[in-house]
Formats: structure tokens, C-alpha cells, sequence
């Protein structure tokens, strides 16, 4: 089995630090901010253990240690992807379908070819690469149903120290032959993994039905049994993404109120739980996503490729009955693995709805709010003392027209609002995993690739 890298040398990067005191959609957004233009980041052993003013932490940098200097750059905390699926990779920007006949033409093919191990290795090293590119260093990601597929991609996720959220998918009919597994056999190969994987190193299991439509009720059941007793596994699936697929739910399941009430009788609904989409629920099922402690992953750029709807994001967010709500790529859905894609494409579906996305809000979304949509937020997220060291570090200047751009910045909020909506790959000047540099633009690409 793969091993993880040994323990990471005592580090410090210099540069603008950027994260988040609060929810910037319960409090002012200025309010919600951290910033601190010359700040200072001391990492010890993979995690922070300074962050603040560079001139008042750097009496406490043990001697010796190099600083890295990111001047002019933004230094946050990695940005979560809380909803993507990694086989899907060769077959972005696959033309023309929505949701289910674009399953059919385009994704259950592709995803045939994961029982292949090596073939599986390849996909997830290259997906993994892309993530730390984009400054992305945690991930909800949906395998496929072979079990080789998850130690494939946790193998990889292993050898580079990243923190993933992964799982077998479960699909026990509406899907073809050579993608079916059975309610009993998704439940005895989820257990061997979960035994295989969860917990080990900074890998996490999370019980994946793909969605109602695929699953039977048996195999629902089966899933919420996986997950009883360990309040540690997450389980993820599909919500109300597409109208004619609400529409199937309703008809493959007469007796629930909702398609999230299908996901409740089996007992899915908990905290952990990531509902992809959400975007034809009703107030009913938001309250119940609020109480559960269940969470939606808000998916944009997928919503507008495959023309699924716009989803309420500060319906979500009412002060009254938050849910926890985080960015998803979707990724083959999604047309891009960068979040700052992500929050541009959120920006926009925002203002059709009549709403503005604050570029606060939007940052929080992709890095502490998603980790509060995971439950991991003791961990990962914000640039703080005590936390993991799980860095992006954002380059406002990345290509001429970001230069001139930035010259009429006023504030750093602007500065975030012209990386969300002109930045991608490129902005990325490097990614911090566990305290150890895993991908430098400048020098070439990503280490251990
Ligand atoms: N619903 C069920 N499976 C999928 C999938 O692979 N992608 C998206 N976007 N929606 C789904
Ligand atoms: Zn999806």
C-alpha cells in the first residue's frame, strides 16, 4: 500500500493572508474578513502554528527556517471542492445533453473503463494534479462503482499528504450492466473500504449512492447501515439537480414527500451528508438540510453547462435557517476544476436571480464554508494557529490584463472580486499540502507528479 510522505520541515511564508473570522452571509462581509497585507504563516509538523503581522510573528520563527516570499500575493487557505467526480476528468465539455441522457451518452461509458486499476492510477494522479493547479487541496470526490477505483484514487491521494473525501459509487439499477453492482455487494465492498481507507492518514470514506434513481430502496438502506455507529464517515449523493429527473424520483418513489425525503426514510440525512445540487427543493427541505446538519454542494458552472437551473444561493444561506453550503465543481458536469471559475459562474447566476454575490462571500464559500459543509473546519479552511497547512497562494498580477486590472484595486476585497472573476490556473502562483510545496507555477508544475 502506498505510503505518505514523511513528516514536512519547519516552514514560513511571508505575503498578504486572507481567511475569515465568520459567515460572511450571517455578519457584514468586511466584518467576516482577516486580512493582513504583510502577514507571516509558520508551519510546523503540517500544521500552522503562527498567523498573523509579519512583524509580530516573526520573533517566534525558529531559527533557521527559510521564509518563503509571496509579496504581492494573497496567502489562503487551500480552497474545498465539495462536490466532483474524479473518472469524469477525460470527458469534460462533452457537448450538447442535459442530466440524464448526458449519463447515458457520455459519463456511464467513460466511467466503464475503472475496473482497470492502472487505468484508474492514471486518471486520479493526472485529477489530483489538476486539483493542486488550482489551488484546491480538499475534495468530495465520487469514484466509480469498482472498488479499484478507490484505492486508486486514495493510493494517490496518500502518496501526495492531500486531506480527500472519497467513495465507491453505488448503483444498483436504471444503469447498465457493466456499471451495476447489487445492494448486498455495494454494502460488502463500501465495508472493505471503509476499513482499507477511512481515517488512514488524511483519507476519509464517504458512502456514495449516486443518486435515488440508481439505487433501490434496499440499496439505500444498506448505505445509511454502512454509516451507523461511525459519526466520522460521510456520505454523499445527488439532489434535485434537473427537473425531469425530479420528476423520475417522484414516480420510482410515490410515498416520499420530496426527493430529499427519499434520502431521509433511508436515513441518509445527517450531519456529513452532502447533497450535490439542491436546486428544486422547497422550503420544507430546507429547514430539514438546516436541522439535519446535511449539506449542498453548490455546483455552477455544471448548472449552466448541462442547464439544470439556478440554485437559491442565498435562499440557502437565510439567516433564519442556514444550511451548510459549500462549491462544487462537478467536474465532468463542471467545465473547470478551479474555484475561482466556480465563484465567477456563482457571481453570475447570483445576479440573474437578482442577488450579489460579495467576492467575501465568495472566498468563504471555497474555503471555510466548505469546510463547515464537510464538518472539517476544525482542520482545514482558515489560516489560523492549530490548523492543517493546506495553503493556496493567489497571484492578482498573473497575466497582463490581471496587471492592469489590479492597478485600480482600492481595497482587497476588489482584488478578490478581479481574481473571481478573471483568474483561473494561472493565478495560482503555488499550493501548500501538509506544510510541503506540492505545486509551484513558476518552477514547472506540481511535485510528485
Ligand atoms: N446525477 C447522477 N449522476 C450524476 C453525475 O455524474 N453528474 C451530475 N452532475 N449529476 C449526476
Ligand atoms: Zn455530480
Amino acid at each position: 500500500m502506498t505510503t505518505a510522505p514523511a513528516p514536512s520541515a519547519p516552514a514560513a511564508l511571508r505575503g498578504h493572508i486572507v481567511t475569515f473570522r465568520g459567515n460572511p452571509f450571517l455578519m457584514p462581509p468586511q466584518d467576516a474578513l482577516v486580512d493582513e497585507p504583510d502577514g507571516l504563516v509558520i508551519i510546523a509538523g503540517g500544521r500552522i502554528t503562527h498567523a498573523g503581522a509579519y512583524d509580530a510573528t516573526i520573533a517566534h520563527l525558529p531559527p533557521g527556517t527559510t521564509v518563503t516570499d509571496y509579496r504581492g500575493c494573497l496567502i489562503s487557505a487551500g480552497f474545498v471542492d465539495t462536490h466532483v467526480h474524479y473518472p469524469q476528468l477525460p470527458m469534460i465539455a462533452a457537448y450538447g445533453e442535459q442530466l440524464l441522457e448526458w449519463l447515458e451518452r457520455y459519463t456511464f461509458p467513460t466511467e466503464s473503463r475503472f475496473g482497470d486499476e492502472a487505468y484508474a492510477t492514471t486518471i486520479a494522479r493526472k485529477f489530483l494534479g489538476e486539483l493542486l493547479r488550482c489551488g484546491t487541496t480538499t475534495a468530495a470526490v465520487y469514484c466509480t462503482v469498482h472498488p479499484q477505483s478507490v484505492d486508486a484514487f486514495f493510493g494517490e491521494s496518500t502518496r501526495l499528504g492531500t486531506l480527500m473525501v472519497a467513495g465507491k459509487v453505488l448503483m444498483d439499477r436504471n444503469a447498465p450492466d457493466y456499471l451495476r453492482d447489487t445492494a448486498q455487494s455495494g454494502y460488502d465492498d463500501s465495508r472493505r473500504l471503509i476499513e482499507r481507507w477511512h481515517g488512514r492518514n488524511r483519507q476519509h470514506y464517504a458512502v456514495t449512492p449516486r443518486f435515488a434513481p440508481t439505487s433501490t430502496p434496499e440499496q439505500l438502506e444498506l448505505a445509511a447501515a454502512l454509516l451507523k455507529g461511525d459519526d466520522t464517515l460521510f456520505m454523499q449523493t445527488h439532489l434535485a439537480e434537473n427537473r425531469a429527473e425530479v420528476a423520475w424520483v417522484t414516480e420510482l418513489f410515490p410515498d416520499s414527500r420530496s426527493y430529499l425525503d427519499v434520502y431521509d426514510r433511508a436515513g441518509l440525512v445527517r450531519p456529513r451528508s452532502v447533497m450535490g445540487h439542491g436546486i428544486h427543493i422547497d422550503e420544507h427541505d430546507m429547514c430539514r438540510c438546516h436541522e439535519s446538519g446535511c449539506a449542498l454542494a453548490h455546483c455552477p458552472t455544471s448548472n449552466l453547462f448541462l442547464g439544470s437551473g439556478a440554485f437559491r444561493l442565498f435562499d440557502a444561506m437565510d439567516a433564519r435557517r442556514p444550511v451548510r453550503t459549500g462549491l462544487g465543481t462537478d467536474v465532468g458536469g463542471g467545465t473547470s476544476l478551479s474555484h475561482l471559475q466556480t465563484m465567477n459562474e456563482a457571481y453570475k447566476i447570483a445576479q440573474m436571480t437578482g442577488k450579489r454575490l460579495h467576492p467575501v462571500q465568495a472566498f468563504w464559500l471555497a474555503t471555510q464554508g466548505g469546510a463547515q459543509a464537510l464538518h472539517l473546519d476544525d482542520r482545514i479552511g482558515t489560516v489560523a494557529a492549530g490548523m492543517d497547512a493546506d495553503l493556496c497562494i493567489l497571484d492578482p498580477n498573473a497575466t497582463p490584463l490581471q496587471a492592469l486590472r489590479a492597478q485600480m484595486c482600492d481595497s482587497t476585497a476588489d482584488v478578490l472580486f478581479t481574481l473571481m472573476m478573471l483568474g483561473d490556473d494561472r493565478s495560482i502562483r503555488a499550493t501548500w499540502v501538509g506544510g510541503r510545496l506540492a505545486h509551484d507555477r513558476d518552477s514547472g508544475g506540481t511535485t510528485g507528479m
